[in-house]
């Protein structure tokens, strides 16, 4: 039996060496920080989780739950984004739950993706993006994501004969890796061209509400970005719910109604205890948010100042729970990961594993409390390269 040539296209999974090297660590008895994974090291904030436990005593959240979401979730959600961003939703027709944003990611593409239609994807990025264009025979093309562009593609480097092509672009900001926001200006200038080839801009904003100064833009503050975008959006980060799979995307409510002809083929929806859960989240947000953010906040401030103390290159970033540093002495991301963990028990990521415009890079993912934070910088600061 033989994969399919679609599966076969899948790069090999670039953190086999270092995941093995990690298992080695611990068996030694080796103490491993791990500063790898992109999940809240927080549980998820206990009034969320009483009510969840309420839900599930409701016999009528036991049979199959909506299609597109509870009604009652997707007003919560249209209501968070008015507060926020100021703009207004149609719960019934312009709003779609998703068992967490990656699902709707993954599955979006293939709503309009024929073989050889092109999706731009960044570079370095989260892998799902390109990954939906290899599940639909679309193809991807690659925008680098450069620190002399603070992290944003350079639009005019993508070549006409491209653009013709294009279905969707991919943009996520704050953005992981790298923890870049976006600018308005940008966000323009990409609403622009996707008007003038008539492609999707789709958005991914699963790190929105964690951000430490100015609060990040929604694509939709951009006049005219409904007749072209769609936006996700995860309840996994802002509430340290990553378990739970619970997001949503927004749009106009062609890209919506594409999007759910998708998923009521390969899915039955969100468990409506979760989705109770998630609507009281989203409806306390302003009250639950802010506490949680303090305390990743603290972490990069620590982190940062200890990293430029011992003389890493990397921007201070504004949002996410990640720093994007740059390798010393040119040495390539998985060397320099490797060396780490074998010299001093650290995981972190190689940089090379989000793209190729990633190698020179590694990821620091403040996922650790303040006592592993401090242990990991004072052994930072022993390493001999
Ligand atoms: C950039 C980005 N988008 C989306 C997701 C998916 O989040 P979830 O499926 O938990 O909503 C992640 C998870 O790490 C992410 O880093």
């Amino acid at each position: 039996m033989k994969l399919s040539k679609r599966l076969q296209k899948i790069p090999p999974y670039l953190f086999v060496e270092l995941d093995r090297l990690k298992n080695e660590k611990i068996k030694e008895g080796v103490d491993v920080i791990d500063l790898g994974v992109g999940d809240p090291d927080i549980p998820t904030p206990h009034e969320i989780v009483e009510i969840a436990k309420k839900a599930l005593e409701k016999s009528e959240y036991h049979r199959y739950p909506s299609n597109t979401g509870s009604l009652f979730f997707r007003k919560a959600c249209a209501e968070y984004i008015k507060r926020r961003f100021g703009i207004s939703f149609d719960p019934e027709t312009e709003i779609i739950a998703l068992i967490g944003s990656k699902e709707g990611i993954a599955h979006f593409p293939i709503a309009f993706i024929n073989p050889d239609d092109v999706i731009l994807c960044p570079d370095p990025a989260y892998p799902v993006y390109h990954l939906g264009a290899i599940f639909t025979d679309g193809v991807p093309h690659y925008m680098p994501l450069t620190w002399e562009n603070n992290f944003l593609p350079d639009l005019s480097k993508i070549p006409q004969y491209i653009l013709e092509r294009t279905k969707i672009i991919w943009l996520n900001y704050p953005n992981n890796p790298t923890g870049a926001i976006a600018t308005k200006e940008f966000f323009k200038e990409v609403i622009e061209l996707a008007k003038k080839y008539n492609f999707i801009v789709a958005h991914d904003a699963a790190y929105i509400e964690m951000y430490y100064e100015e609060p990040p833009i929604s694509i939709f503050e951009i006049e005219g970005a409904k007749e072209v975008a769609i936006e996700f959006h995860s309840l996994s980060k802002t509430f340290c719910m990553t378990g739970w799979r619970i997001g949503f995307a927004i749009g106009n409510n062609f890209l919506i109604s594409a999007l759910a002809k998708v998923k009521s083929n390969i899915d039955s929806g969100v468990f409506t205890a979760i989705q109770e859960a998630g609507a009281y989240a989203l409806n306390n947000l302003e009250k639950i948010v802010p506490s949680l953010v303090e305390v990743f906040k603290k972490r990069r401030d620590f982190l940062a100042t200890e990293l430029q103390k011992l003389g890493y290159e990397f921007k201070k970033p504004n949002a996410t729970f990640y720093l994007w540093v740059k390798t010393p002495k040119n040495i390539s991301s998985q060397e320099f990961c490797k060396k780490v963990l074998q010299k001093i028990g650290l995981v972190v990521t190689p940089g090379i594993g989000f793209g190729n415009f990633g190698e020179g890079y590694f990821r620091i993912a403040l996922t650790v409390g303040e006592e592993r934070l401090k242990e990991a910088a004072q052994r930072l600061s022993t390493l001999q390269l």
